[in-house]
């Protein structure tokens, strides 16, 4: 939102959530459906103010203590990258102001971190240059950093951050809204672990090159999950889709996206009592989901933070 009193704008603001795939990671990249949801309370935030004349635009990177020149940075810094293309798409020039970039996600976790940043600097870009990014947009130009950093990402990413609701999502579509019977919620638990999409994606791709046949059942099978997952949330049949979560976990183990800090966790999460557990994002690192019934949240929570989760968040889909 603009926040000066006066007829031009002197400062802006724009955020953005992180998010988690419910179901359908990998296969998603393949043609087949997943699910993923925002995570509103886990976000990035972007701030620019209007700084002296012909000082050029200056992004800082707050979390890493870094700041670029807009005018010298490389065509792949991830910041430059995306004031470029906001830019171009409002056909304006770069303005003398700071734009800073801040986020509470984990980098490199399966969570959304690279898309939620783009989509938030975009948007205070846009804003402070008069105009507003419709999701469809700001989604369009942050799938282009997306490529820079993932290679070959489905758009998953982008598309459910800058939508900011749940997302029913195949690859080139818009995202279709779906109902959701009852709110529900997930515990989200960082393995400590990071891992890069881009590395996980891409040694996925060179295996199905050598070998199509290993991978066309299980993305099927994952594609079907997410079929049957939407059902079940759209008619409030959450057990159900614990059960379709804990199959599509043993279908990415299968693959090798697993590791043992992540099959700690899930293990705890249903242990304690969680529907369902499984990794969430590219794997290999990162994070897991579990979803658990309100009056089994604490002991949950607890079980995966003594099967050593190093932050555990709570979210209500709803
Ligand atoms: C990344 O959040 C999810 C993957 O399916 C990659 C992608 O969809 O681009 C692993």
């Amino acid at each position: 939102m603009p926040s000066s009193h006066r007829s031009e704008v002197l400062s802006a603001t724009g955020s953005a959530p992180g998010k988690v795939i419910l179901c359908g990671e990998h296969s998603v990249v393949y043609g087949q459906p997943a699910i993923a949801v925002p995570v509103s309370d886990l976000r990035a935030q972007a701030q620019i103010t209007a700084a002296a004349p012909g000082s050029g635009l200056r992004l800082v990177a707050a979390d890493l203590g870094e700041t670029v020149t807009l005018r010298t940075a490389p065509a792949d810094h991830p910041l430059a990258a995306i004031a470029r293309l906001t830019l171009a798409e409002i056909g304006a020039a770069a303005p003398d102001a700071v734009l800073t970039v801040r986020s509470a996600l984990p980098i490199a976790a399966g969570l959304g971190s690279g898309a939620a940043v783009s989509v938030a600097l975009a948007r205070a870009l846009a804003t402070f240059l008069g105009r507003e990014l419709t999701a469809e947009t700001v989604s369009a130009l942050a799938y282009k950093v997306e490529k820079i950093y993932h290679g070959t990402p489905s758009g998953i990413d982008n598309t459910v951050v800058a939508w900011e609701r749940p997302v029913y999502f195949v690859k080139g579509s818009l995202p279709e809204v779906f109902s959701i019977a009852t709110p529900f919620h997930l515990l989200i638990a960082d393995s400590g672990q990071y891992s890069s999409t881009r590395a996980v994606v891409a040694a996925i791709r060179s295996r199905r090159d050598v070998d199509p046949s290993r991978f066309a059942a299980p993305f099927k099978r994952m594609g079907e999950i997410t079929r049957q997952a939407r059902i079940a949330i759209a008619s409030g049949e959450l057990p159900a889709l614990g059960v379709l979560l804990d199959e599509n976990q043993a279908l990415l183990a299968d693959l090798g996206v697993s590791t043992p800090e992540i099959d700690r966790l899930v293990n705890a999460a249903r242990a304690a009592g969680a529907w369902g557990a499984k990794l969430t994002g590219a794997g290999a690192g990162g994070n897991i989901i579990a979803l658990v019934a309100a009056a089994s949240l604490p002991g949950v929570r607890e079980a995966l933070r003594a099967a050593g989760a190093v932050h555990v968040w709570h979210t209500e889909v709803a």
